[in-house]
C-alpha cells in the first residue's frame, strides 16, 4: 500500500473510534488522603464534561486488587486505563498485558520502575523535586540553628515515598545544623501521622528535642499537628511543619499559625490524562513519557486563608 493511503487508512481509523464514546478503566489506589479524594473526584468530573464512560475501582491500598482490576479492565476491552500505582514494583506482567492487548495505560500521580514503552505516558510532578522544595525551605528557616527533624513518610514502596525522601536529603544536604533524627512511614494517612508523631514526640523528651517536622503529605501533617498539641506543644511554633499536597486542611491550619509551609501537588491529573488520550485516539498522536505538572511552595505569606476558602469545595 502506499504511504499517503496507509496514511489516510490510518487517521480513518483512529477517527472511527475517537466518534464513538470512549470507555476508560481508572484503578485508584484509595482514599487515604484528602488529595485523593479530591483526585478521584476530579476524574469523574473530568470523564462527565468528555462523555467519557469512566469505570471506577478503588483499590484500597492494595496492589492485588489493582492488578485485578486492571485484568478485568482488559477483558471488558476498555479503550484506555488509568493507573495510580500504590507501590513501584510489580507491573511488568499487568502492563504487557495491556500492551498486548492494545490497550492505554496512562499513569497518574506516581512511578513505576518498569520499563517505559509499557505505558503511553505518566502525569505526574516531580517528586524528588517536591522533597528538595520541602528541604530548601528548611533550610531558609532555621539558618544556623541546630535543627533535629522527624519524618513521617508516605506508603512503603511507593514512589512519592522514596523520591520525596531522597528530594528532601538533597535539600537539607551540606546543612549540618540540620539532622533527620527518626523517620517512619505513617502511610499516607491522617491516623497514622498522629499516632507515628505521638511515639516520636514520646521518644523526642515529650518533643522538646525536635525543631521540625517534615510529612510526605500534608494528612499526616495534620494528624502530628494534633499529636503535637496534646502534647501542650504548640506546631507552627515549638515544632516547625513543612508538608507536601496543599489540600485545604493545612492551608487552615497555616492561618491559624500550626503550620509553615506545603509544596502543591494538583489533583487535576485526570485534564492532561485525558487530553493526551483523545490527541492519541484521534490520530495517533503520542504524547511526551513525562507530562509534568507543577509544584507550586505556599507559605504563611500566600494569603493561607484565602486558599482555604478557594479549595475547601473542590473535591477533598
Ligand atoms: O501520590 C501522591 C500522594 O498520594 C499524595 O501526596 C498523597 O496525599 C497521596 O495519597
Amino acid at each position: 500500500m502506499k504511504l499517503k493511503t496507509l496514511l489516510t487508512t490510518t487517521a480513518v481509523a483512529f477517527m472511527g473510534v475517537a466518534a464513538q464514546a470512549q470507555t476508560v478503566g481508572f484503578s485508584q489506589i484509595g482514599s487515604e488522603s484528602g488529595w485523593r479524594a479530591a483526585e478521584t473526584t476530579l476524574t469523574k468530573q473530568q470523564a462527565e464534561e468528555r462523555g467519557i464512560d469512566l469505570k471506577f475501582s478503588d483499590a484500597q491500598q492494595k496492589q492485588e486488587n489493582q492488578i485485578a482490576a486492571i485484568r478485568s479492565f482488559i477483558a471488558q476491552g476498555v479503550d484506555a486505563i488509568l493507573l495510580a500505582p500504590v507501590v513501584a514494583t510489580g507491573w511488568d506482567s499487568v502492563l504487557e498485558e495491556a500492551k498486548e492487548a492494545e490497550i492505554p495505560v496512562v499513569l497518574l500521580d506516581r512511578r513505576v520502575d518498569s520499563s517505559d514503552d509499557l505505558y503511553l505516558t505518566a502525569v505526574g510532578s516531580d517528586l524528588v523535586h517536591e522533597g528538595r522544595v520541602a528541604g530548601e525551605w528548611l533550610v531558609g528557616a532555621v539558618g544556623d540553628e541546630e535543627c533535629r527533624v522527624v519524618e513521617l513518610q508516605g506508603t512503603t514502596g511507593s514512589s512519592p515515598a522514596i523520591d520525596r525522601k531522597t528530594g528532601f536529603e538533597e535539600g537539607i544536604a551540606g546543612h549540618d545544623n540540620i539532622e533527620i533524627v527518626r523517620s517512619q512511614t505513617g502511610d499516607f494517612t491522617r491516623a497514622q501521622g498522629k499516632e507515628v508523631m505521638e511515639s516520636f514526640l514520646q521518644a523526642e523528651n515529650g518533643g522538646q528535642d525536635i525543631c521540625a517536622l517534615y510529612a510526605h503529605n500534608d494528612d499526616m501533617a495534620v494528624g502530628a499537628i494534633q499529636a503535637i498539641k496534646e502534647a501542650g506543644l504548640k506546631p507552627g511554633e515549638d515544632i516547625l511543619i513543612v508538608s507536601i499536597d496543599a489540600v485545604p486542611d493545612i492551608f487552615k491550619a497555616m492561618a491559624d499559625g500550626e503550620a509553615n509551609a506545603t509544596v502543591e501537588l494538583t489533583p487535576n491529573m485526570a485534564g492532561p490524562a485525558f487530553d493526551a488520550l483523545e490527541a492519541y485516539w484521534a490520530d495517533g498522536t503520542m504524547p511526551e513519557k513525562f507530562i509534568q505538572t507543577e509544584s507550586k511552595l505556599y507559605t504563611p505569606e500566600d494569603d493561607p486563608a484565602g486558599e482555604y476558602e478557594r479549595r475547601k469545595d473542590l473535591g477533598y
